[in-house]
């Protein structure tokens, strides 16, 4: 069978994600309704008409900080914030779909690993075996005050915490509970058997968990592992440990050359890369002609907020563009503890070297580059290019006006992408990891690192 595209909505339970200034159009619905239950049960629904693979929710832990040296930039915007919890909003959106999947972000330097491990065996068992976390070491400054830090903790030393958060993690869901620790046994008056629930007595050296942990074992017992972040360390935790890589870039060869980068690491793990699914950033605007699609963008253009694009960025790279005046000067790759792929998305990563009046005029308008403008054929044809060109599995389709965008992208786009045989006319059946992996397994399969705690760790 022909490669069928993986398909997330990419989301946050915010009143605006990643569509600067979009909240001033009258469709977008989302600014108003964020915080209500029946719009995401109303987008649940919606996305499994859409046949989609998940709803991946992105998170933060603070305001973004860096532009302007300032957090009004972020808050007037609606940049992120208001926020909420993206955790709640999944057992709703579960209890009016049978095979939406759902991926939430919780991060690893500003959550503990005994909570969030009850966290997603929680959610998972409530869905059933859709869940997936993504996992992130976060970067904003203004986060790591709110944890009680003075400072952010280094950008490599984030990676060393969430390795052995994962440690914890597996631990917890792999080797706490043995399968059929509950018995319900009335004539020995034994719920559970005690002698096949262990702690886990970590003594690391972020962590001491004693456990047990308190959740039974779930379907999938660890969620399906998602990552996003390519800097050397990023490469090398997402070789280890994750299921599925969210992979940025410039152009679909640096795109391939970081998921092959990753696979080739996997191996070096003793891991399958099919194991491996790497989707990327798709945004589309798409109307029944070219002209429509057009005039779309060129009004979604008019409503655009430079500043508060430049926040996201200054957030995740470090880089306040502020500071930057002299126009005709190279805009420099440095080093900072912030995210690695945004420092160098618009350095290292680009092909040719980008001055100072380059990159700020970037941030002016939306950047072409992201988007496919266009009827439902363009649109398929850059979509399936992208796809194979760049080695994906798929995508995390943002959206501009919601739910409007979504809707048309079901309604114009699916349909021509199943016309080519490149993306389903059905779910696959089971958990989220079934219905991704050819592998058919519902737990971690057996080359994956968490695979070890399952198999040796004994506490009794
Ligand atoms: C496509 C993409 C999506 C991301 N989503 C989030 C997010 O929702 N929340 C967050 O705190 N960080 C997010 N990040 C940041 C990464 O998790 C990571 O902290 C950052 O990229 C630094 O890692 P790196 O230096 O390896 O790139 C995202 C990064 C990328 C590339």
């Amino acid at each position: 069978m022909t490669k069928q595209i993986i398909l997330n909505a990419f989301d946050m339970t915010s009143a605006m994600h990643n569509s600067h200034g979009l909240w001033k159009h009258p469709d977008n619905q989302r600014t108003r309704r964020y915080k209500d239950l029946d719009y995401w049960i109303d987008m649940a629904k919606l996305l499994e008409r859409g046949l989609f693979d998940a709803a991946f929710f992105a998170d933060v832990a603070g305001v973004y900080d860096v532009y302007q040296q300032s957090k009004d930039p972020a808050i007037r915007d609606g940049l992120q914030i208001p926020l909420n919890d993206p955790a709640f909003v999944v057992p709703a959106m579960a209890s009016v779909t049978e095979n939406l999947s759902f991926a939430v972000t919780v991060s690893t330097t500003y959550d503990h690993p005994f909570s969030n491990a009850r966290r997603f065996s929680t959610l998972d068992h409530l869905t059933k075996g859709r869940i997936a976390w993504n996992i992130v070491t976060s970067y904003l400054p203004n986060a790591a005050r709110n944890f009680g830090l003075d400072n952010m903790v280094k950008h490599d030393e984030r990676y060393d915490m969430a390795d052995e958060f994962l440690e914890v993690s597996y631990k917890l869901w792999e080797s706490s509970w043995e399968d059929g620790a509950i018995i319900e046994d009335v004539v020995s008056k034994t719920l559970t058997d005690p002698g096949k629930v262990h702690q886990i007595n970590h003594n690391g050296f972020y962590f001491n968990v004693e456990g047990p942990h308190l959740s039974e074992p779930s379907l999938q017992r660890t969620p399906v592992i998602y990552q996003a972040g390519t800097s050397e360390k990023g490469r090398e935790f997402a070789a280890k440990h994750a299921e599925c890589v969210f992979v940025g870039g410039p152009n679909p060869e640096k795109i391939r050359y970081y998921i092959e980068d990753i696979k080739a690491r996997a191996e070096k793990w003793g891991r399958n890369p099919d194991h491996i699914k790497a989707l990327s950033f798709l945004n589309v605007v798409v109307a029944e002609t070219t002209e429509e699609a057009d005039l779309k963008f060129a009004e979604y253009n008019k409503l655009w907020s430079p500043d508060a694009a430049k926040a996201l960025y200054g957030g995740g790279s470090g880089y306040d563009l502020s500071e930057y005046t002299d126009q005709d000067d190279y805009f420099e790759y440095k080093h900072t503890e912030h995210g690695q792929t945004s420092a160098k998305s618009l350095t290292k990563d680009q092909p040719k070297k980008l001055t100072v009046k380059e990159v700020l005029n970037r941030f002016e308008t939306i950047n072409s580059n992201n988007v496919l403008v266009g009827n439902p054929v363009e649109v398929a044809d850059a979509i399936q290019y992208q796809f194979e060109e760049a080695g994906l599995d798929g995508f995390n389709l943002a959206h501009f006006v919601t739910p409007a965008s979504l809707e048309e992208f079901i309604d114009l786009v699916v349909p021509e992408l199943q016309r080519r045989g490149i993306y389903k006319t059905e779910y696959a059946k089971g958990t989220l990891r079934e219905k991704l992996f050819e592998h058919g397994s519902s737990v971690l399969p057996d080359d994956h690192p968490g695979r070890i705690h399952r198999q040796s760790y004994i506490t009794k």
